[in-house]
């Protein structure tokens, strides 16, 4: 029996694929290793240990590579979930050296985002002697956008993952892992807030007047739930060898295309499915780049390097980058008698009427 740690296994996509692992059985607790950057000692620590008796719990802090390396010490396959440091990855601003006072915008260098943290894990993972790696990469850069090059994606949050499959790869190819895999997760179906303009959660709330969304641009994404995600991960990391060794997919499906197009939906389309929800209709509105940045920088006070870095993410879905057909999700599902779960449904357990 082989023995799994997994990352970020407190948080969401790391704590659903724990969760699904011990539900569904799939290996003794005893053989799985829950890792958080928390101490022994802490409600964190603690919570991840109750789970199930024989679940071990390390800790591995991304900042701190020895704590990786301990805590895979035994490790065959490691799920390494990918840092939520998102500001890592943020575009500096640096003076121009004409000695005008100007400054502009600089991105960060491969190996300085979110991929150091990653890097981190994946030395500490070789060092520790784990022969298979997974890693959570996400549902950015299909089809077309995937012929411009394996490094091609319009969206920022697509940068580091496409470092992090790069370094993988290199590494594997040295010979350093018996296999790496890259598991392009699928787009959160609970994430919409986020693509909504940061709308609030609940649909209400400080938001309750709101119904106008402005954004860069529009584009269908194929929405999966994280509770879909976690039990597919896990038949991934429990799967016999070989199944799933140096391969990379998406978990992510337009499944359900009978029923109104299914999980694939615009931005304005979730839009329509938060305002149906809560009572009233939201209007989403393409104003393209510049008036996305202006507008929710000036107007609604968010950080600008946040905002610049996450307003590529609309022209990625306009090219299409998002409209994920991968039949490996339904599949493994479908080994635990589990369908997709439909958008609509996340969305109504989220929002509430106003
Ligand atoms: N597929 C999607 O649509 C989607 C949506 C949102 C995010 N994501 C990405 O998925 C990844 C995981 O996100 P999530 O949604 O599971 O987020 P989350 O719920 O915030 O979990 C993040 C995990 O990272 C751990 N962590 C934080 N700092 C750490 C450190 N210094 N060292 C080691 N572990 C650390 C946290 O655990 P401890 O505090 O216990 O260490 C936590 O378990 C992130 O890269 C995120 O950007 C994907």
């Amino acid at each position: 029996m082989p023995t799994i740690a997994v990352g970020g296994a407190s948080g969401k996509i790391g704590g659903a694929t724990l969760s699904a692992l011990l539900a569904h059985n799939l290996v003794p607790a005893s053989s799985i290793i829950a890792l958080t950057s928390s101490r022994p000692g802490s409600s964190t620590f603690d919570a991840l240990a109750a789970k199930a008796p024989g679940l071990r719990v390390r800790h591995a802090d991304f900042e701190d590579a020895a704590s990786f390396e301990k805590a895979l010490e035994g490790v065959d396959r490691f799920f390494l979930v990918s840092t939520p440091h998102v500001e890592l990855d943020f575009d500096r601003r640096v003076e121009v050296e004409d000695g005008s006072g100007k400054w502009e915008w600089q991105e960060v260098p491969d190996g300085q985002g979110r991929e150091r943290h990653h890097r981190v894990a994946i030395d500490a993972a070789a060092r520790a002697g784990v022969s298979r790696i997974y890693y959570t990469s996400l549902a950015f850069a299909f089809d077309r956008a995937a012929k411009r090059g394996k490094h091609a994606s319009k969206a920022g949050v697509m940068r580091a993952h496409l470092r992090t499959e790069a370094y993988l790869a290199r590494q594997r190819a040295a010979g350093v892992f018996g296999s790496a895999t890259a598991v392009r997760e699928g787009l959160y179906a609970e994430s919409w807030p986020l693509y909504l303009g940061e709308f609030a959660a609940d649909g209400g709330g400080r938001d309750a007047e709101r119904t106008e969304v402005p954004i860069a641009g529009d584009g269908t994404a194929c929405w999966t739930a994280i509770a879909d995600l976690g039990v597919a991960n896990a038949l991934v990391l429990a799967a016999p060898g070989g199944e799933f060794d140096d391969r990379t997919f998406y978990l992510s499906t337009r499944a359900g295309n009978t029923n109104g197009g299914g999980n694939a939906k615009t931005v304005s389309e979730i839009g329509a499915l938060v305002g149906k929800a809560r009572g009233k209709e939201i209007k989403v509105k393409v104003v393209g780049r510049a008036e996305h940045e202006r507008y929710y920088v000036e107007e609604r006070g968010l950080d600008a390097a946040a905002v610049r870095w996450w307003v590529g993410t609309y022209e990625a879905l306009e090219e299409g980058e998002c409209e994920v057909d991968d039949g490996t999700l339904e599949g493994l599902l479908g080994r635990v008698g589990m369908k997709p779960t439909r958008v609509e449904e996340v969305i109504g357990k989220m929002v509430k009427r106003v």
